[in-house]
């Protein structure tokens, strides 16, 4: 009898044993492939990180050219009562804000809306700022000033028309 026991005891043991080494294996397994997951999203995430970065970089270069450097906002922001630049409406254009000196000159009445979609496609746009000519094949008339930046410029420029949204001004 007694032995018959132990070994009944004794298969018990082992079956459970090799319950525990086979939970284990299951367990080692899963914390393998749940740390090669967690190793391929920390690759990603910096990558995703840096392409951001580097759109905002870009955007806020365009941002400084354009509120600071070319002063774009002055001709195409529309203006309120007081004459000061209506910053609700940030680049949506409005009528040409200085007259010409000579009278007679073919001076355009309006500054067209610049900000959100632009007037015109990507290449289009590049060229403008890039060589002051326009969709027309000839430059713009005064006094738009006839650009003429680096291509990165340009695309900075570029990106941050495109990045404005109706009623934000170039302080946000
Ligand atoms: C001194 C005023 C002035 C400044 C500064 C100015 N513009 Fe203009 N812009 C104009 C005028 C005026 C026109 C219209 C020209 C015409 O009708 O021939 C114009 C036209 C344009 C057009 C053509 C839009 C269309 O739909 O026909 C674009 C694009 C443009 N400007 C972009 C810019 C950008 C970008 C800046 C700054 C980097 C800028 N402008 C700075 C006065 C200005």
């Amino acid at each position: 009898m007694q032995p018959h026991i132990v070994f009944e005891g004794w298969r018990v043991t082992f079956a459970f044993r090799r319950v525990i080494a086979g939970l284990s294996i299951a367990a080692f397994l899963l914390l393998i492939i749940t740390a090669s997951n967690l190793a391929i999203a920390q690759e990603r995430k910096p990558a995703a990180t840096a392409t951001n970065s580097a759109g905002n970089a870009t955007s806020a270069r365009g941002k400084y050219i354009v509120t600071e450097v070319a002063k774009c906002g002055n001709c195409h922001t529309p203006r309120t009562q007081n004459g000061q630049l209506d910053y609700s409406r940030w680049l949506a254009g409005g009528p040409v804000p200085y007259l010409p000196a000579q009278p007679g000159q073919d001076w355009p009445l309006l500054c067209p809306r610049i900000g959100g979609l632009p007037p015109a496609n990507d290449a289009q746009m590049i060229t403008l700022l890039t060589t002051g000519i326009w969709t027309t094949g000839k430059p713009l008339r005064s006094p738009m000033p006839e650009f003429h930046m680096t291509r990165a410029d340009a695309e900075a420029v570029l990106a941050y028309l495109k990045s404005i949204t109706s009623g934000r001004g170039p302080t946000q």
